[in-house]
């Protein structure tokens, strides 16, 4: 049998994120820039060729795979990808397949997606304002998303929201946001604006660091710090007075590389062992030329490649460390 996948630094890798598309029907600002120019159509990989690089990391070891994009769910004819993925965890092969999505399509999707064997999923929502939520997204409209959200919970499915704390356009609703999710038996996880591409925007303007609203939520609630961790860069708390779970991604002010079991292969198959650094791999010429053996050898060159940690900063204006790509392009 193939050995699992162990990077130079011992960490196992057994967690897939997958993206479907660097494409969205949504232009957030801090993502995106107003007039983003996506990746050539005809680089993308094929469904079946996103399908075969999910087998390849399967047959290594990883258990569980999330569906990103861009957004996954505006990607044509995706769930037969969810079907085939769907095989790997019917076998035994797989743990989990989940997804994360801005919620516009998933009035469409939840209920085939439930049937598929998803169970849970992330959903991105900056603000319960549909002013704010228009303003963020640059056009979107929040009705469909709120519907997208009950879809998901009449399926059955169990959601979590993600919310990148943005220090002008909704930290101070933040706890009106927690108490919301928590009321409908929904986990929240809160994000550090990352600095990843161009958006026309300057970060240090969005960047408010977790621990002010942290702080913030404290004067409210009794925050309890928890043990639990999913090998990725959240840290947990139970909330008393809400009764539920919430989550903190300070990639900016803490690191928390040296667990991290990820990598992310994006829609045209570049193979990031890290979203913070440009080393890659590339996985469809493996796949176009080489086959199934060339694939299984690009993953062993990731692992030898991939970094200890990323380098991200924000500084005073201006003065970033970050990547040049989106958070769309990688996935997020
Ligand atoms: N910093 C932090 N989070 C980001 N996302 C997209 N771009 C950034 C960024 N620059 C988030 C989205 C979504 C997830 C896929 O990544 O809001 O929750
Ligand atoms: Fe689309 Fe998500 Fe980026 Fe917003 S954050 S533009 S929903 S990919």
């Amino acid at each position: 049998m193939n050995p699992t996948l162990t990077d130079s630094f011992g960490r196992n890798i057994n967690y897939l994120r997958l993206s479907l598309t660097d494409r969205c029907d949504l232009r957030c600002f801090y993502c995106m820039s107003e007039h983003m120019v996506f990746l050539p159509k005809k680089d993308l990989l094929s469904l079946e060729e996103l399908g075969s690089v999910a087998d390849a990391f399967i047959a290594r070891g990883v258990r569980k795979i999330r569906l990103t994009g861009g957004e996954p769910l505006v990607r044509k004819d995706f769930l037969t990808l969810v079907e085939h993925l769907s095989e790997h965890l019917n076998a035994g092969r797989l743990d989990e397949i989940t997804l994360t999505t801005n919620a516009t399509q998933l009035h469409r999707f939840a209920e085939p997606l439930k049937n598929l064997g998803v169970k849970r999923i992330n959903i991105s929502l900056d603000s319960l304002d549909p002013l704010a939520f228009n303003r963020i997204t640059r056009g979107g409209n929040l009705t469909r998303v709120l519907e997208g959200i009950d879809a998901g919970i009449a399926a059955g499915l169990k959601l979590k929201i993600n919310t990148v704390a943005l220090k002008n356009d909704n930290a101070e609703d933040i706890p009106d946001m927690v108490a919301w999710a928590h009321e409908r038996g929904m986990d929240m996880t809160l994000i550090e604006v990352m600095p990843m591409g161009d958006t026309g925007e300057d970060r240090f303007d969005q960047f408010i660091p977790l621990s002010e609203i942290r702080d913030n939520l404290e004067r409210k609630w009794a925050l309890h710090d928890t043990a639990e961790t999913t090998g990725g860069p959240a840290r947990y708390v139970q909330i008393t007075e809400t009764g539920g779970r919430l989550g903190f991604i300070s990639p900016l002010s803490k690191n928390f590389c040296a667990g991290c079991n990820r990598v992310r292969v994006t829609c045209t198959g570049k193979l990031f062992m890290c979203l913070g650094h440009g080393a890659h791999v590339d996985l469809r010429q493996a796949i176009r030329v080489g086959g199934a053996e060339a694939l299984d050898q690009a993953l062993d060159r990731a692992m030898i490649n991939k970094p200890e940690h990323h380098d991200f900063a924000i500084k005073k204006s201006g003065n970033t460390s970050g990547t040049t790509r989106h958070m769309s392009v990688t996935g997020g």
